[in-house]
Formats: C-alpha cells, sequence, structure tokens
C-alpha cells in the first residue's frame, strides 16, 4: 500500500516533547515517539509484544517506556530493559524505527533499518538558510489519501479557482507547462508565464500593482511526499534577481490509505527581517490551505470512499500529465518493493 523503503516526516522537531509519550500513525503503523533522557528521539512500534497493549498508553521510565499494562520495559532499540515476570528472553522485544532530525523535522525511516541513510532525505536546506523571519510553517491532519493531496500541487491550474483571489489570477491555467521525470524517481512540473500582471498576493510587491510582470511556479515530487515548491515574479523581460522569489516544501506523509500528516513551511528572498510581513504572509498561507484546499480534498475524497481514484476512471485532463506521472512512479517503486519482499 505504501513505499516502505523511505524516510517519511513524522513531526515538526520541536513539537516531539522532551517528556511524555507521544503516539502517531505513519504509513498504517502505530509508532511510539519519544525524546530520551539526553533528548534524542526514539521511535518503536506502538505495540507491546505481550497483550498488544498500545506502549504510549505506559510511562516513561529511565532508559525507556514501560508498558502500562503488566509493566513490562523496553529501550528505544526495543530491547526489554525490565520483565516483573520472569526472565527476559529474545521473543520481549519491539521493532525499533531509524529517526533522525533534518531541517527542523523528524524523519522516521519504515524500512529496513540497515538501509537506512540520512542522505537519502529530500533536500531541504532552504529551511535551515532562512531566517526566523522570512520563515512560516503549518501542519493540517487532513482525512485524505497522500495521493489526492499530492496531485493537489502537482495541478496547480487549482489555484486559479479555488485560491481565485490570492493565489491565483488566471496565469497557471493559461501557461504551458514542462514536465520532466527523472532517474531519481522525481517528476517536475513548471508553469512559465510571461507578460501578466502578478498574483494576488504578489501585487503589492512589484513596483506597479497592475504592471505586467514574467512569473515562475514549478513543483519537484519525491515518491516520499514530499514536494519543493518555488514561486517568484519579477517586472516583464527583467532578470529573476529584480524580482521576488520563494520557496516552499509540502509534505504529505501516509497516516493511513484514507488520511495524511500533511506538513508545509514557506520562506521568502525577500522582505526576510520583516517579522510583521512575514505574519501576515503565513497568515495568507495558512487561510488558503485551511479553508481552501484542505476542505476540497477531503470532501473529494468521501465521495471517493475507499475507491482509489483511478478505480473510478476519472476523466483526466492535460493539467493532470505530472500528477499522473507521479502515480505511475509510486505504483512502480511499489511493485518493485513488493517483488524484491516476495523474493526475499
Ligand atoms: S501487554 Fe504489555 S506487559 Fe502485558
Ligand atoms: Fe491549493
Amino acid at each position: 500500500m505504501f513505499l516502505k523503503q523511505s524516510w517519511y516526516a513524522a513531526w515538526w522537531a520541536d513539537d516531539l516533547p522532551a517528556d511524555g509519550l507521544s503516539p502517531r500513525t505513519i504509513a498504517d503503523e502505530p509508532i511510539l515517539f519519544w525524546r530520551d533522557d539526553q533528548g534524542m528521539p526514539q521511535a518503536i512500534l506502538d505495540r507491546c509484544p505481550h497483550r498488544y497493549a498500545p506502549l504510549s498508553m505506559g510511562q516513561r521510565v529511565p532508559g525507556g517506556v514501560r508498558c502500562g499494562y503488566h509493566g513490562i520495559a523496553f529501550d528505544g532499540a526495543g530491547r526489554c530493559l525490565q520483565n516483573p515476570h520472569g526472565p527476559i528472553v529474545s521473543a520481549l522485544s519491539v521493532r525499533a524505527f531509524p529517526v533522525v532530525e533534518k531541517y527542523k523535522i523528524l524523519w522516521i525511516w519504515m524500512g529496513d533499518a540497515d538501509r537506512a541513510d540520512p542522505a537519502a532525505i529530500p533536500d531541504l536546506a532552504f529551511a535551515d538558510r532562512a531566517p526566523d523571519t522570512a520563515y512560516s510553517r503549518g501542519f493540517l491532519p487532513t482525512a485524505a489519501g497522500h495521493q489526492l493531496i499530492e496531485d493537489n500541487i502537482l495541478d496547480l491550474t487549482h489555484a486559479d479557482y479555488l485560491h481565485a483571489t490570492t493565489l491565483g489570477g488566471g496565469s497557471v491555467t493559461r501557461a504551458r507547462p514542462n514536465i520532466r521525470e527523472h532517474e531519481d524517481g522525481t517528476v517536475f512540473i513548471e508553469w512559465p508565464a510571461s507578460n501578466e500582471v502578478a498574483l494576488p498576493f504578489f501585487r503589492a510587491e512589484m513596483p506597479d500593482p497592475d504592471m505586467l510582470t514574467d512569473m515562475w511556479t514549478s513543483v519537484l515530487w519525491h515518491p516520499c511526499g514530499v514536494m519543493t515548491l518555488r514561486f517568484g515574479a519579477t517586472p516583464a523581460g527583467r532578470p529573476r534577481e529584480e524580482g521576488i522569489d520563494t520557496w516552499s516544501a509540502h509534505i504529505v506523509t501516509p497516516e493511513t490509505a484514507r488520511s495524511s500528516h500533511y506538513f508545509y513551511f514557506n520562506t521568502r528572498e525577500f522582505r526576510v527581517d520583516d517579522a510583521e510581513y512575514n505574519a501576515l504572509f503565513a497568515a495568507g498561507l495558512r487561510h488558503a490551505f485551511t479553508t481552501e484546499d484542505k476542505p476540497m480534498i477531503e470532501a473529494q475524497q468521501r465521495r471517493l470512499g475507499d475507491a482509489d481514484l483511478f478505480d473510478r476512471s476519472p476523466v483526466l485532463l492535460a493539467s493532470d500529465a505530472a500528477s499522473t506521472r507521479a502515480r505511475r512512479v509510486y505504483a512502480r517503486l511499489l511493485a518493485a518493493e513488493q517483488d524484491a519482499a516476495t523474493a526475499s
């Protein structure tokens, strides 16, 4: 159902508290997260091997967590620390998952632990480069499968209709997109626009809000649900450096087949020290994503019920080219993983 040999964004790193137990389902697996006594994040299956009680209903103990039901304790590597009822045998262990903090995000590896290479996490270094006054973010638990959310980003013509007064204006629908599929499984789409009035959001940043501009809008999709977006505008015919530029990421981690953990963050390359503008910018995006995208995608999922979109034979438009490509890559990678699992 989901790619397993993959890093997934699980938490904003500073949302995982220093104490307590924090359960979250990732790719259909119940996971228990916590920070150990040194502050290092830990992740084990949230299911006691004794009677399958959720370990998240237990308590923190020095070096690990104690099951709340009959008191067996485990460490962050999933090894039994203590068994009040008898000897510690090897079956008394829990699966542990590699976790790393990178780009302000806590990532979990859901595949074979010996294949967990943090270098495989998509490059989001712009998150670390941006000062706090040019960075904002959000987290949207969304009652929809990850692919519907990814389709939404891979077809930004929706901005012209769903976000007509903020991020729209028609230029994306009028653009002729370029789409490329890369050998590493990523899919890239850009919608170049020239001689267009800037997006409503950008208009006030132009020397004259009604002037014609050239705009760039692009998405790079990674199979693990990470999408990096770039939006910018410059006065028509002028180099990009004279305009305004933004980098964002939308990161969709499957929770279940019909629900997702949706993280997004935005960084700006203009007015980077302007905290007040940053707050306005963040509020505008939050409004679009929470009151426009999320309700539409969740309603779409409700109409689909348990069916996959492609089981319903949807009408495909030219603007679906990138999302269809991404779904095809995903299906190919999933089949390859399943073949490898069967072979081994
Ligand atoms: S269910 Fe965990 S110790 Fe019994
Ligand atoms: Fe949107």
